[in-house]
């Protein structure tokens, strides 16, 4: 019998157009699943490997986040069933990968999609959850029990958390998850338009990035004694480049006992039309950090080495709280093309000029 094969977005070169390649559909074995890939959303990574050829072993199948239908399940699936609408950061292999029309993954990359959620709004969730969970849990040390205990405070409920870049993906689900654990104190900076919408998932107090005066403002209002303003710092933007680069504003706030976890890749270079970007791997070398400083580079890519994450977090944890309400899909911005090489293009071409609180989502098979 023929194989049977499915189209498939491709990065074949920094700077090059996408192409789509044609591979063939694995039939899922033991703990697999087989998805129709509907749904996607866009993802700096996607421009980190378009522009910069980070990680890129060209031809490239790309896309970490998916969402769409279970076709067909492996011999001991135990969550899924045909037909179940699914959604899951799946990204480590090149049949899990997002962008194709279908997807052969283990289960544990997915979790089923809360009832009242569409794939668009589900698709906008899974990467950025699970970078969130494990920035708290592996970089900052923070305890993430499941199930949460009744009345649960968690060890360091009143230290103050600074999140950097929190109209970010990533920030809003750092936000909304410390919350549900129990921390009291975040503060954030964002651009003036995200403040309140960022104080409803939790932000204590927000600051604007671009003032001058974000430092002074940030230390005068937090420092007392001799501990640093904040004990905890997510840097959700990990970058170097221009003005408001963030690794280097963050520099002047963290102190002895701080610890930072930043996103990696160290942005030096934003990628434009006319400019190749360009990226280091290295959080502690991205600025000077005060002696006593403790500084991480944040990789998701690894998430699954913590048994419970790789488990629970995208089969149970994920929908769970989704279907709560403890997170929320992030806004997002629906990309028309007349076909998945049109619409990839456009985001691509979008996330280069700059997006703003919201996701850019887009269909990968026609129906
Ligand atoms: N290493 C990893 O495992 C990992 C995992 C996930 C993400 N990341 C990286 O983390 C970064 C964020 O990802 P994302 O998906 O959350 O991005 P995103 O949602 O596309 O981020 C867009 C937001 O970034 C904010 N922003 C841009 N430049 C800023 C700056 N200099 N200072 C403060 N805020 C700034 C903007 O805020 P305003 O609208 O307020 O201006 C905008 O809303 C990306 O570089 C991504 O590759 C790394």
């Amino acid at each position: 019998m023929a194989t049977q094969m499915h189209n498939s977005l491709v990065a074949v070169n920094p700077r090059a157009p996408y192409e789509i390649r044609q591979y063939p559909t694995v039939s899922p074995t033991g703990d697999e699943i087989l998805i129709r890939v509907k749904w996607t959303a866009s993802t700096p990574f996607d421009l980190h490997q378009a522009d910069g050829g980070l990680f890129l072993e060209e031809p490239q199948r790309t896309g970490s986040a998916a969402a769409g239908v279970v076709v067909e399940v492996g011999s001991d699936v135990q969550h899924f069933k045909v037909g179940d609408r699914v959604f899951g950061y799946a990204h480590q292999q090149p049949d899990w990968k997002a962008h194709q029309e279908y997807a052969t993954a283990p289960e544990w990359v997915f979790g089923k999609i809360p009832d009242k959620f569409t794939m668009e709004q589900a698709v906008t969730v899974p990467e950025n959850f699970v970078t969130a969970f494990h920035t708290i849990s592996n970089e900052l040390g923070l305890p993430t029990p499941w199930p949460k205990p009744e009345g649960y405070v968690p060890p360091r409920a009143d230290d103050r958390i600074l999140i950097w870049g929190a109209a970010s993906s990533v920030g809003q689900f750092a936000i909304s998850i410390l919350t549900f654990y129990g921390y009291r104190h975040l503060i954030a900076t964002a651009s003036p338009r995200h403040h309140a919408y960022l104080k409803q998932q939790g932000a204590e107090e927000c600051f604007d990035y671009r003032s001058p005066t974000v430092v002074d403002d940030l230390l005068k209002k937090y420092q007392r004694g001799d501990g640093p303003a904040f004990s905890l710092i997510i840097d959700c933007i990990g970058s170097q480049a221009g003005s408001f680069g963030s690794v280097g504003l963050v520099s002047k706030i963290a102190q002895r006992g701080t610890a930072v976890a930043i996103m990696l890749p160290v942005i030096l270079k934003h990628a434009t039309d006319g400019e190749v970007p360009e990226y280091s791997m290295d959080a502690q070398d991205s600025a000077q950090w005060a002696e006593g400083t403790n500084v991480r580079g944040v990789r998701t890519h690894f998430y699954w080495q913590n048994e419970l994450f790789k488990q629970k977090l995208q089969t149970e944890i994920m929908p769970q709280m989704l279907a709560a309400g403890h997170v929320v899909p992030n806004r997002y911005r629906v990309i028309e093309g007349r076909d998945l090489l049109d619409r990839a293009t456009k985001a691509l071409d979008l996330l280069r000029s700059g997006v703003s609180g919201e996701k850019l989502v887009w269909r990968v098979s026609e129906e």
